[in-house]
């Protein structure tokens, strides 16, 4: 895919989980109890989470992102038997304290020192974000976090792409979004969005509706995309 250079962009939008914070820290930092699993648990956690955001959704069934990640969680410890007691509990400390990815910080001051207005728009419930946000001492960097727990439907739903629109006041041919996950970078771009797909583990593309305008390996590459560097 090419890189067309992203122009007059009045905001810079990120997804939070996998894109901005390594969902991954959680189970590493209690690797000695997971053992040989850590990396399992991660991606069926992950998986199970997803889901129940878009079954809830077609459910009209919303609860908030904390629970139904601790229900994907708790899902995930029972099918690969490692329900120990607090274990649970352990894990879903560390989901508030995820790790940002390390070209995260300075990416950010790039756009920052360049005038542009960051935000996050997300799943997570604000008070998961805010905790995410502080722990990876990214408070100064972000100047809006935006969550879809105001709307009461998650992602990939075009009510929360249009959330941004609004609470911005930017319409969406000059937001530029960024997300790690493939099924959210299709959505917003098929809501209209400039889109930069971070195909940081290498997957292939979705056959879904909205192609990204740009596909990059980190966010190390977004500052050139939008001519800053
Ligand atoms: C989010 C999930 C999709 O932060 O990663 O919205």
């Amino acid at each position: 895919m090419s890189h067309p250079r992203f122009a007059d962009i009045g905001a810079c939008v990120f997804d939070a989980y996998g894109t901005l914070f390594d969902f991954g820290t959680a189970a590493a930092k209690h690797r000695t109890e997971l053992g040989d699993k850590a990396d399992q648990l991660t991606q069926l956690w992950r998986t199970k989470q997803l889901e129940y955001t878009w079954l809830r959704s077609l459910m009209g069934a919303y609860t908030d992102f904390w629970v139904v990640t601790r229900d994907g969680l708790d899902y995930a410890l029972a099918a690969l038997g490692l329900d120990k007691p607090g274990l649970g509990d352990r894990l879903m400390s560390a989901y508030l304290a995820l790790g940002a990815y390390p070209e995260v910080p300075a990416m950010l001051k790039a756009l920052k020192a360049a005038g542009q207005r960051t935000a996050i728009l997300s799943n997570g419930e604000p008070a998961m974000l805010a905790a995410a946000v502080r722990n990876a001492g990214l408070e100064s960097l972000i100047d809006e976090v935006l969550s879809v727990d105001s709307l009461g439907i998650y992602k990939p739903h075009r009510s929360v792409y249009q959330l941004a629109v609004d609470r911005l006041g930017v319409p969406a041919r000059r937001i530029s979004f960024h997300s790690s996950n493939a099924w959210d970078a299709a959505g917003a771009a098929h809501f209209g969005f400039r889109v930069a797909w971070i195909n940081r583990f290498g997957q292939k593309p979705e056959r879904l509706p909205g192609a990204p305008d740009a596909e990059l390996r980190s966010l190390a590459e977004l500052p050139a995309l939008l001519g800053l560097s």
